[in-house]
């Protein structure tokens, strides 16, 4: 790790998410050693790294798909690792997958009221969840496809599903996991700019991606993992220019540095 940046305009905010010294085994593979980072209410926090490095794995364990071996995460102030994901849902944390899983059978509009349904929000009926439904598929690109079965979508509107059904559950923050993987670069654009569109919603994101110029244009910071360590954070620029980050993923990345 050659920086210990503070965050742009950071100083003044507050912790929403703090890992500390996180840990997860599987058999004899440390997918994740040792990992501490924060995350600061409304930023956009990128994290990268080779496959493998155990990016996925992070997000599972924040959401509380595993309890970490060693560490612990907490959600302003309040230890989470451990709980049931259903209960940190609830608490404001909500993630895509990287590989969507829309209710196939259902139309868009029924995707999103779902999570409206169970999200943050408490109790609510079906019908009081179709208008908030609307507006977040009005705000995800996805007007005109409510009755539209999620199996009939192409590949970005599922992408676009999988945001507004993250939305749906009205977090506070939210792990998006290669969510322009695969898209043409007008799409990319496109999801860029929700994302952005997303934190001016006032929500905090965390997000995987391998496509850099999407992940450098629209993080504050980044942080780098390979083979389950962080081996750098700092602002996109520090990261693109940090030796150990070019060494381990970047060297192969021509985009990041033809811009
Ligand atoms: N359930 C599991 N059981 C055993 N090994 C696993 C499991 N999940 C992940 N791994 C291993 O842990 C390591 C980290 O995997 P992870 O999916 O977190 O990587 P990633 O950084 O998300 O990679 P990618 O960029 O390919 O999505 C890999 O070596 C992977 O094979
Ligand atoms: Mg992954």
């Amino acid at each position: 790790m050659n920086s210990t940046h503070s965050p742009k305009e950071a100083d003044n905010r507050s912790v929403i998410l703090s890992v500390k010294h996180v840990t997860k085994y599987f058999g004899g593979l440390t997918a994740l050693g040792d990992v501490s980072f924060e995350l600061y209410e409304h930023e956009i926090l990128g994290l990268i790294g080779p496959n493998g490095a155990g990016k996925t794995t992070l997000f599972h364990l924040i959401a509380g798909v595993y309890k970490p071996d060693k560490g612990n995460i907490h959600l302003r102030g309040e230890q989470i690792s451990g709980l049931r994901p259903d209960v940190i849902c609830k608490k404001g944390i909500a993630r895509t997958f990287q590989i969507t899983k829309p209710f196939l059978e259902m139309s868009t509009l029924e995707n999103v009221m779902v999570g409206s349904y169970f999200g943050s929000h408490g109790r609510r009926s079906l019908k009081e969840c179709q208008k908030p439904a609307e507006n977040i598929l009005l705000l995800a690109g996805l007007a005109g496809k409510d009755h539209v079965t999620a199996s009939h979508l192409t590949l970005v509107e599922r992408k676009r599903l999988e945001l507004a059904r993250v939305l749906s559950t009205k977090p506070s923050i939210v792990l998006l996991d290669e969510v322009v993987a695969g898209l043409n670069p007008t799409e990319i654009l496109e999801m860029v700019e929700l994302i952005k569109k997303i934190r001016a919603e006032g929500i905090t994101i965390l997000m995987i991606e391998h496509v850099m110029k999407a992940i450098m244009g629209v993080s504050d910071r980044v942080i780098a993992l390979n083979y389950g360590r962080k081996i750098a954070e700092g602002t996109p620029e520090e990261i693109v220019s940090n030796q150990e980050v070019i060494e381990a993923y970047l060297g192969g990345k021509a985009d990041v540095v033809s811009g």
